[in-house]
Parts: C-alpha cells; structure tokens; sequence
C-alpha cells in the first residue's frame, strides 16, 4: 500500500532530504550538454546532486528527462526521483484549441479527448505532471488569461475542469499515456482588479464560495493530484500564505489528499505584497500555511532546514507536505521505474500522431462559434467565384497556436489561408498592414502597428473586384495569455479601419475573428453580414475554419464568456445579482449608463448553427421537490443537420442571501436531422438549488423558482415551480 511505503521513506529521510522534497527548480542547463560551472546552473546542479530538489519544471524530451533522472536515481542518498512539470494547456506538441475555445464547443466528451491527447504527448517527452486546468473563473475580458480557463460560468467552468482533469490523469495514474494535472489557481487570480494580470483580489464571501471555489471543490472530488496557488493577494492575504484557503477549506474542509504547488516566485513576490519581510519569512508564512512546493522562490531550499531547526515550523507541516509529494510520485509509478517516461521510441511514435492531429481537428470545429449570417450569407458553395481573403493573420502560422503552447513548433499551425485554398481554387489573398511592428513570442511585449499601412491599397483594389471578401482580424495568439491585460477590447491597431475601408468597396464581407478572449466589435456587429468567431484553434486551425466557412462542418460553438459592447460594461456576465432598480424606467434613475446599453452583444450561451432550433413543450414537474423534471422538445427546423446546446437556467425568486438573476444549472448537446425533435430531460435536485451562504455553508431554501430552456442565456421558453 503506497501510504505504507511513503511512511517508510520518510521515517528515513534527513529533514534536509526532506525539505528538497519540497523544492521545484526551473530546467537550468542544456541538459545533455557540458555540466555548467559557473553560476546558477552550477548551484542548480549541486543541488540536485546532493538530493535538494524535488521536482524540475520546464525539462523535456525522454532524453533531457533520463539524464537529469540518472543524477538523483544514481547520485543522491535516497535515489527519490524527480518529478517534471510542464505547461501542457492545450497540446504538447500537436496543438488543441485555446481552453476558452474548447469551452465554446460545450461538449465535454471531445475536451476530456483533447486533454488525453496532450497528456499521450507530454507524457512520451518525459513529464509526468501538466500545470493545467486552469479552473479560474473570470468575468473581465480585460484579464489575458481567460484564454486559458472555461469561461465566465461556474457551472459550465466545473464540469469542463473535471473534464479536462479525467483526461490527463485517465483512471490509472501508472499508466504511461497518463499524467498528474494541477488544479490552479487557488484562488481568485481571475477577479483580479479591473483584469490586470496579477492584481489585487477583493471579493466578498457570496462570490468566494458560490464563483470563485467550486470549480476547486469539484476538482478535489475528481481526485485532482495538484493544486497551483496563486500570485495575488485575495482579500490582504496573498494565496501563497492563505492558511484559511489552503489548510482550513482545501486540505481541511475538502479533504484533499494531494500536495500544493506555488506559482512561479509567488513565495518571494510576498515581500513585494508587503506581506513577508525576506526570504525566511516567505518561506516560514508559506509552508505554516500549506503550500507545499516551492516554484522558484529559493525559499524553502535555503530557509526551511532553519525555519524547522528553531521551532517557526513544525516538523509535522515538513512531514505532510512531504508526504503528499511522495504520494504522488509512488502513484505516478516513478518509483517503481523512474525512467518509465523516457522511452524514445514511445516520443517518437506518439509526438504529432495523425490520431491527434484528427482529433485536435474535430476540437477546432467544435469550437467555433457563428455569431452572425444576415442573408445566409454562409456557408459558401463550393463553386463560390472570386473569393478575397484579407488580413495579415489569415496567412499567419504561428498565431493561431495560441498562448501557452510552449513545446510546439513555431509556424507550425495550418493557417486560415491555407486551409481555404484547399478547398477552393478561386482564392486571392492580400494582406494589409502588418498587426504588429515586430515578431511576437511568449514573453516579449506586444508592439501594435498603428501607422505602416502598407499593403492598404493592395487590399482595397482586391475587395473591390471579388464577389465575397474573407477578413480575418483580431488578437495574435501572443496577444492574450499570461501578462496579455489589455484596456481596450477593440481589434487592435488598423484593423477597424482596414475593415470599414473594405466594407465602403464591398459589402460581402464574412469577418472571421481570431482572438484569445471576448473583444468589442459594435460596428462590425451591425454591418457586417457574416461573423465567425474562431479563436485561435490550435495546429489544424485552417481545415477547422475551412470546413466551416464552405459548409462541411455546421458550427454548434456557444460563447463561454459575455462579448461586451464596449469595455466601460465590463465586467458584464449573464448571472449578476438583480439590483434594487433593474428597470428600465423611463427617469433617470435606475441602474443603467447614460451612453451605453446595458445589454452585451453577444450574450453568454449564444451561438447560430446554418440549421435552426425550434423549442417547444416546456413541462415541469416539481411534484418530487428532491427531484425537479423539467423537460423540453426541441426540433430542427431547417434542411441540414445540426448539434443545439439545449440549456437550462433557474432563478431562486427569495432566499437569504440574494441569488443572480440567472443560473446555468444544465445543459446537453446533441445532434437533430432535418424536421427530426427530441425531448431533453432535466433533472434538478439539491445541488443544482442550492447555495453558499456567508459561512460557506451549503443550503436548499424552499420558495419559488424561474425556469428557463432554450438555445442561449436570453433566448428560451419560461415556466416556474414551488420547491416545497
Ligand atoms: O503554471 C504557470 C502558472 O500558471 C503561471 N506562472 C508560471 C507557472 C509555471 O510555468
């Protein structure tokens, strides 16, 4: 039994074993190359040799991984392996739709496959450990990192974590194709204060314990093996060293069995906060409180042994930490084969697969959401004459990867542009203005082209002598992710204007928007006939955007997260509170701007299909009050088939504390041929009715209830109940 066999180990282990347990380094060297001297790396090397680190992160490849492997199997007292950790957010080398895109598709089946795939991926270069999913739930479009997470919605946010949480750690944790996932971050980084990345988190009990936590909960249940805690402070404590969060709710309240991680320096960044006082303090503040890793602070390697030797931590809170990080490793098989990862015939078979690449293709497709088709402008036939394809990122390789996909190759993606000649001969493409000044990587600062307009005139003439112009505009993929706060929500630099010029010359224009996040695009909404929003949709992004645009795949995509008309509305979700004066009424005084609407663009939960969904037959049977039915036909329509997300909200009429004016409590997504109906059948019970109170306790009220059903969040048939 592995607690047995952890115990025994630790009963071995010297606290300095011990607390190198406790520390995470960054891969430091070229691995394979001369053993550094100087440094650092030097000090670095030394550590691991001497058995005082835990865990690498950013080492890949079986061959990097087995070496470092060999230097604490062969060279360290105990011979504890080490554990590699990886950003493996959407893909390893092969690369799926940004999360918040998968999350559009809505389907929870081809998420927990594209999880599996990366997993399969970053497992066969040797790591055993992906900091993903990102669980945080965020309202504000500004915050870079929606990209990385499931969206606005807890409801929808949980049940897409636990699923990519199934598909990375599958049912077996020993199995070669199967990796620890990390549930992050703990807690609040995506309410952070008017969307700067990194800012500060004040939020009070109703939206901590009913938003922010229980897509964490969840995560716990479905046996998360990690959890990521977080740079900001949340209300004056940094997460870091939030022992409420960490030891009383998480590890206390939840029961949570596996071991926590900082964030990159989070411990040392508590001396900015204003919050430690140096290094010994962070370390002491951080361990007390249940963070059990240290990621690149040097806190724990050169404080702790200290710390413990004069009482300010407690061989105990060593002991478990330690011992959870044992746990994983014993799971993960580590011990019973360190190199079980490092098979090079396993990488080379398996890294950019045909099966993956299939697979993130039908992720892509599912990820799409049609926001507009005036005049049924799409899909396009096949014989479609002079089609003009405009905008630098239609031709852009590297973009539509998307943030955070760190071992793919550069330019490696099918562009837009290319997927579209695949299908049809009639393609001309002028590119326009540059989007930025200069290339764009993962960490330089994005510079925005607002002034070259080369390639303007180009542009023009093409639109003016084509049939129908394909404009793909938006965000570069390294325009959002981590440090990617913006203040504007508009399409960055000239694009605004090039599509307005293109317009005046042809007003056949299908807007196909690349972006990591909800962007406000009022003129386009209301002029442009045709709106595709595509993300950035990973390797086979051009087939995916194809497929749609010709009419081989009907887009069933919904949006995730709120579109905004403007960015003074943010944050704008579809589940606020009601306030005292909802109005409208026809004085000024009511809640409401005086030179903005209060509605978004694109609500929450909405998304066209080239069919459409009629709803009728709502029922509900609340005769059972332990079990809601309510039940729902829906019919398709048109001539062509099509995949609805039939959804369900509720709203709780009274309770103690208030409730919003909408909760997402169910959805399903399926398939209808032409004229074909289904009835969808919900079931609400206690957990979908209830809520946290200030205490964070869970609790069922009895009184009246709002149902709706239909195809978006403002959109379906109405009905009400008595839970008794
Ligand atoms: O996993 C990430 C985290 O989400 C942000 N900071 C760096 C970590 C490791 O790369």
């Amino acid at each position: 039994n592995i607690d047995q066999k952890v115990d025994s180990l630790l009963n071995i282990m010297t606290l300095e074993e011990k607390v190198g347990q406790m520390n995470q380094y960054n891969g430091f060297w070229n691995i394979t190359g001369p053993v550094p001297k100087e440094g650092n790396a030097k000090l670095k090397y030394e550590h691991l040799k001497n058995g005082m680190v835990g865990s690498m992160l950013n080492v890949r490849g079986t061959e990097n991984a087995r070496k470092l492997q060999e230097i604490v199997v062969n060279e360290t007292r105990l011979g504890i392996p080490l554990l590699f950790g990886f950003d493996v957010i959407h893909g390893q080398k092969t690369i799926a739709p940004i999360p918040l895109a998968e999350a559009a598709s809505w389907d929870l089946d081809a998420i927990e496959k594209s999880a599996r795939i990366a997993a399969l991926e970053a497992t066969a270069e040797g790591i055993h450990w992906t900091f993903a999913p990102m669980i945080d739930i965020s309202r504000d479009a500004r915050w870079g990192r929606v990209m990385e997470g499931g969206g606005e919605d807890t409801y929808l946010g949980t049940k897409i974590g636990v699923a990519r949480i199934k598909g990375f750690q599958g049912n077996d944790l020993s199995a070669p194709g199967t990796m620890a996932a990390c549930a992050k971050h703990f807690a609040g980084y995506g309410f952070a204060e008017a969307g700067k990345d990194y800012n500060t988190v004040d939020v009070g009990t109703t939206t901590l314990y009913n938003v922010i936590l229980p897509p964490f909960k969840a995560a716990v249940e479905n046996d998360v093996k990690t959890v990521m805690n977080s740079f900001n402070t949340l209300n004056g404590i940094p997460a870091t060293a939030d022992a409420f969060l960490q030891r009383d709710i998480l590890k206390g309240k939840w029961g949570f069995e596996g071991f926590v991680i900082s964030d990159w320096g989070s411990g040392k960044e508590m001396i900015d906060h204003g919050f430690a006082k140096d290094l010994n303090d962070v370390a002491v503040l951080s361990a007390n409180a249940g963070s059990d890793m240290d990621m690149e602070s040097y806190a724990y390697v050169t404080h702790l042994k200290e710390a413990v030797e004069k009482g300010a931590v407690k061989m105990s809170v060593i002991d478990d930490a330690v011992r959870r990080i044992l746990k994983v490793k014993y799971e993960l098989g580590l011990f019973d084969d360190p190199y079980r990862y490092c098979n090079p015939e396993r990488e080379k078979e398996l890294i950019s697969h045909p099966d993956h690449h299939a697979g993130v293709l039908d992720m892509a497709k599912k990820s799409i959401v049609l926001l507009k088709n005036q005049g049924n402008l799409l899909p396009l036939s096949k014989d479609q004459k002079k089609i003009a394809v405009i905008g630098a990122l239609a031709n852009d390789k590297n973009s539509p990867l998307g943030s955070w996909r760190l071992a793919s190759d550069d330019n490696s993606a099918v562009s837009v542009l290319e997927g579209l000649k695949e299908f049809s001969s009639e393609i001309t493409y002028a590119k326009g203005p540059d989007l930025t000044k200069g290339p764009l990587t993962f960490i330089n600062e994005v510079e925005i082209n607002e002034t070259n307009k080369s390639g303007w005139d180009q542009a023009i003439a093409l639109a003016k002598e084509s049939e129908v112009v394909i404009m793909v505009l938006g965000e570069h993929g390294f325009q959002s992710g981590e440090g990617r706060s913006r203040a504007n929500l508009d399409l960055p630099g000239l694009q605004q204007e090039l599509l307005e010029d293109v317009y005046s010359v042809n007003k056949n224009i299908i807007l196909v928007l690349n972006n990591g996040r909800p962007l406000t695009i009022p003129w386009a909404a209301e002029n442009i006939p045709a709106i595709v929003e595509a993300w950035h949709l990973g390797s086979e992004t051009g087939h995916a955007v194809a497929q749609v645009l010709f009419g081989e795949y009907n887009p069933s995509g919904k949006l995730p997260m709120t579109f905004p008309r403007s960015v003074g509305q943010v944050p704008i979700y579809y589940n606020p509170y009601s306030t005292g004066r909802p109005g409208p009424i026809d004085l000024v005084f009511w809640s409401h701007y005086t030179d903005e609407s209060n509605t978004p663009q694109y609500p929450f939960g909405f998304g066209l299909s080239y069919t459409e969904f009629g709803y009728s037959d709502l029922k509900i049977d609340a005769s059972n009050s332990r079990a809601i039915k309510v039940s729902v036909k829906v019919t398709n329509k048109g001539n062509r088939f099509g995949e609805e997300v039939c959804q369900l909200y509720i709203r709780d009429r009274v309770a103690s504390v208030v409730r919003p004016v909408k909760e997402l409590k169910g959805f399903e997504k399926f398939g209808l041929k032409p004229k074909e109906s289904r009835t969808v059948e919900f079931v609400l019970t206690e957990k979908e009715l209830g809520f946290f109170n200030g205490q964070g306790d869970f609790i069922v009220e009895k009184g009246a209830f709002n149902v709706m059903v239909g195809t978006s969040s403002t959109e379906g048939l109405t009905g009400s109940f008595e839970l008794k």
